[in-house]
């Protein structure tokens, strides 16, 4: 069958500055709690060791046009833009965005930019992070500047990417720093992070520019094991918390009621003022970029809580294992293709079908050298991931969903977190000793994919 996507649909990929520039200025949490814990990281290898985006951009750029991209998505580093979060600019780094987005534009590829992709500069972490107000003040001036200084020529604009994400990390499950495990702590995080938004989004339609302004979500649709009442209240309560947290605040201006009234009941509401309501409100998208990577599925608890323990989302339910899961076994995470389908048809029917577009999806493989051919990495189980991935997409399309486009994670094998190079998500594969860059078979199939705007299947 053949799968055409309507015109001036977004090719692309994602990407974002921690994980492939390298040399910086400001200090980030990532380069602090590096230097503490190296054994933290795969391999010992922390952010120093990025694909050098900062040397390569202008020939980077000349392989994103080689793989047929009309848009790509990367981040600003706060950091390297003011290194401090609240004082000067450095002018070094206005340059270099500057030359970035001149040539993204110049060679036909739309910039899409995100304000903050997880690297919260370490002199805002110090005074307490998102913990404290007078960093979410710090970000919405950082925002302003960056509307000011490069609004002119970026038409897309995403306050954050994937906002969730710190608040686990940080303050539930001990994967970025400051490794705490608080859930109040985390519900304070997650809505300053709303509040950071909702600031940029306000600064944004004062400043009348003429592009627009979202946010990237990652979407995981919570999948009961069953349609036994436990289950399904147990699936609610893991989509209030994963999902509805971020996607209600940003497309309804408020948050969910029945969100509210559980955390109220347990004593994790975080400190609200009477303004923030009005504050939230104002921050509704005009595009959402919706990351998917993988569904989750749960079940009701087998056992009673451990009324010591620290509170947490599981107090509400169990992780559940599907038997015959697809799974990729390198990232463990659970391949379900119609999960992109699921997503577009509950934002069509339950949030007004909005803007929106696939702003990542991806398959992270170790060891992919095993499979060069001729040179030539033969990833055959990306493009199958990927084809799978965009029929179901196509499906929505079909039935209505408002989704613009398709960003892949990522554009070359980049640096992941704790992760390192441990899996490998590019069309391009990055040789670390020699920072060499070779297209691998998934890069071709996606170029013609986007030259042809169809693929066959
Ligand atoms: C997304 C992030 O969660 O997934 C990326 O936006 C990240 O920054 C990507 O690298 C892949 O996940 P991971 O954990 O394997 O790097």
């Amino acid at each position: 069958m053949k799968y055409a996507f309507p015109d001036n649909f977004w090719w692309g990929s994602a990407s974002s500055a921690l994980q492939t520039e390298g040399t910086r200025e400001g200090e980030t949490t990532w380069d602090y709690w590096f230097a503490r814990e190296p054994n933290r990281f795969h391999n010992g290898v922390g952010p120093q060791h990025t694909s050098t985006f900062y040397q390569h951009w202008k020939t980077d750029i000349q392989l994103l046009k080689q793989l047929n991209h009309n848009s790509f998505r990367t981040s600003i580093s706060w950091a390297r833009l003011i290194p401090d979060g609240i004082g000067e600019v450095n002018p070094e780094a206005v340059d270099f965005y500057n030359q970035v987005i001149d040539e993204l534009n110049e060679q036909g590829i739309t910039p899409f930019i995100t304000l903050f992709h997880f690297d919260m500069p370490m002199a805002m972490q110090e005074i307490g992070g998102w913990e404290n107000r007078d960093v979410v003040d710090a970000y919405a001036r950082y925002a302003q500047i960056c509307f000011a200084l490069f609004g002119d020529r970026v038409l897309h604009w995403f306050t954050f990417n994937e906002p969730i994400v710190p608040v686990e990390g940080g303050y539930l499950y001990d994967f970025h720093y400051p490794n705490v495990v608080d859930f109040r702590r985390a519900a304070t995080v997650a809505y300053n992070t709303v509040l950071a938004h909702a600031l940029a989004v306000r600064a944004y339609r004062a400043g009348h520019y003429a592009g627009e302004i979202g946010i990237v979500l990652n979407l995981t649709p919570s999948y009961p094991r069953s349609q036994n009442p436990a289950d399904v209240k147990a699936a609610h309560i893991a989509d209030l918390m994963f999902n509805r947290s971020f996607l209600d605040p940003v497309l309804r201006g408020e948050y969910p009621a029945d969100l509210v009234a559980l955390l109220k009941a347990y004593d994790q509401l975080p400190a609200c003022n009477p303004e923030d309501s009005a504050l939230i409100a104002e921050g509704k998208i005009d595009l959402l970029g919706v990351n998917y990577y993988q569904p989750r599925r749960v079940k009701c608890r087998d056992s009673a809580v451990n009324p010591q323990a620290p509170f947490m989302p599981e107090w509400f339910f169990d992780n559940y294992e599907m038997p015959g899961r697809k799974m990729n076994p390198y990232r463990g995470w659970e391949i379900y293709e119609p999960g992109i389908y699921d997503i577009l048809i509950n934002l069509r029917d339950n949030y007004g079908n909005p803007r929106c577009f696939i702003s990542e999806n991806g398959m992270g493989v170790e060891n992919e050298q095993r499979f060069i051919e001729n040179g030539q990495i033969n990833d055959q189980y990306r493009i199958d991931f990927i084809s799978g991935h965009l029929a179901w997409l196509h499906k929505g399309i079909r039935e209505g969903c408002n989704c613009l486009g398709y960003h892949m994670w990522t554009f070359i094998d980049n640096w992941s977190w704790c992760n390192a190079y441990k899996n490998r998500y590019g069309f391009i594969q990055l040789d670390l000793d020699t920072q060499q860059r070779t297209i691998k078979k998934s890069g071709e199939w996606f170029a013609a994919t986007s030259l042809n705007n169809s693929f066959e299947r």
